[in-house]
């Protein structure tokens, strides 16, 4: 993993969360976290990406055990800081430091996009059980007009103060489709929005099982 790329995100770790929600609205994440109070059953659970630690605590409810993981070391010092008592481990998503088929459920809450999207999810699939769920929540920028593309564009300029060079969007259809190649059976894909602004951009919600 590039140093740059982990530098980027140790300097952003401070304001990240009042970052993220300037750039895509401060109704987004919560909505996100709805989605995943609903789920149940998610026994053996690793969080990828867990950034400041946002979604832990609902994902720890929903499970019986949880590791949450992020390439960030200051990402995770703030998510120490606010979560006592959980597990938190410095990895690459991309190279995670787990046997293969040892998890129920891997959760990836706005993180694919920061990756090479297809060696983390091969990575997914190698980690979790025959039949173990994926759940993804990742933005799409597809929805947006040219004015609220470059509208997202110009917030996430001024709130990252500059933009990781290995960022890039993907759409529902291509998120599903690389999913089937890999060996995932995608069960459900929705889209999240915050009505409050058209410019907000939406999110991808897809849950797959591994099909092994
Ligand atoms: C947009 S933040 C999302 C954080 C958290 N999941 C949330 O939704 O608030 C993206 C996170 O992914 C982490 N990240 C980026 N590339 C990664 C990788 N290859 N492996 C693990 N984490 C990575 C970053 O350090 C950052 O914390």
């Amino acid at each position: 993993m590039a140093e740059e790329f982990i530098k980027f995100w140790a300097e952003l770790a401070n304001r990240y969360d009042s970052a993220i929600d300037n750039i895509m609205g401060d109704k987004i994440r919560p909505k996100i976290r709805e989605k995943l109070n609903k789920e149940d059953n998610l026994k053996n659970l690793i969080e990828l990406g867990c950034g400041t630690g946002y979604f832990t605590k609902t994902l720890a409810k929903k499970s019986e055990s949880i590791i949450s993981t992020d390439i960030s070391e200051e990402m995770l010092s703030i998510a120490r800081e606010k979560l006592k008592g959980f597990e938190f481990q410095v990895m690459d998503c991309q190279d995670c430091k787990f046997d293969n088929g040892i998890f129920d459920t891997v959760f990836m809450g706005l993180v694919l996009l920061f990756t090479e999207p297809e060696k983390a999810l091969k990575e997914s699939y190698r980690i979790l059980k025959p039949g173990g769920l994926l759940i993804i929540a990742d933005p799409d920028i597809s929805f947006l007009s040219s004015y609220g593309n470059l509208k997202f564009r110009f917030k996430a300029l001024v709130n990252y103060r500059r933009i990781p060079n290995t960022g890039h969007f993907l759409n529902q259809g291509k998120i599903v489709n690389m999913l089937d190649k890999i060996g995932f059976e995608v069960i459900s894909k929705e889209i999240i929005r915050d009505d409050s602004d058209p410019n907000y951009v939406t999110v991808n919600y897809i849950k797959a099982t591994a099909r092994k």
